[in-house]
């Protein structure tokens, strides 16, 4: 597919997965911000295009990270795999990241004052995070995987589908509060190995939401709605 300015991020990522490695570089945001163009989402993150085009470039000619086309996959399969590997990661990493702060907490917490607000935010989009990967497996999943056996679900999707995108927005700012206040995932020179841990963590942990929402922004929501769009015209 053809590198253009007018090219959307989310068509990129869809079409290469591997060029999201890139954006995460960049601090270009592919997921919440799917629907702008690679022009414009160069200027917002104050980047030059064409030296995010040239990488994007050299990363489609590499053998990248193996991820599958989600594009075509039925939305079963992309529903499955976003809640074993997603929302299981993410059952297992935020408790975990959860002690590790308490931890850091206790040794730093006296010289390191943004701890404080680090662990707010951070127990916040916790909270948050485990409310809504609920209502997704509860309520919006089960309707796309009807849709998909060819049953009209009893309301549109579109509702719980934006209200998943907003609180895809919340967790993406929540995310980027998280960057600013570990000064980009950057443990102190005398922080201890937990720091460390804690700073790695972080970091991996925002790069797998990344993947998360872009999957479920830019892949299996529009896919849902065209399909609702398209049983609709057979009733
Ligand atoms: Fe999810
Ligand atoms: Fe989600």
């Amino acid at each position: 597919m053809e590198i253009s300015p007018q090219t959307s991020l989310a068509d990129l990522v869809v079409q290469q997965p591997g060029r999201a490695r890139v954006f995460e570089r960049f601090g270009v945001d592919y997921c919440c911000h799917g629907r702008l163009s690679l022009a414009e989402a160069c200027q917002e993150a104050g980047v030059e295009y064409k030296q995010v085009r040239r990488e994007l470039e050299a990363s489609d000619s590499g053998p990248g990270p193996f991820e599958e086309d989600w594009s075509a996959e039925p939305l079963s399969r992309l529903i499955e795999h976003i809640v074993e590997i997603h929302h299981n990661y993410l059952r297992c990493e935020l408790p975990r990241l959860e002690g590790l702060m308490t931890k850091v907490a206790i040794h730093h917490g006296l010289r390191y004052h943004q701890l404080a607000d680090l662990a707010e935010v951070f127990l916040a989009m916790k909270s948050e995070l485990l409310e809504h990967m609920q209502k997704e497996e509860r309520i919006l999943f089960p309707m796309i995987r009807r849709l998909e056996a060819g049953k009209a679900a009893p309301m549109t999707v579109n509702n719980p589908i934006s209200v998943m995108e907003g609180d895809h927005r919340h967790v993406s700012e929540a995310l980027a509060a998280i960057r600013r206040l570990t000064n980009d995932y950057t443990p102190p020179q005398d922080g201890c190995t937990a720091f460390g841990a804690l700073m790695a963590g972080l970091e991996e942990l925002e790069e797998d939401l990344h993947q998360h929402i872009h999957k479920e922004n830019n892949i299996l929501f529009p896919r849902a709605e065209k399909l609702e769009r398209e049983l609709a015209q057979f009733v």
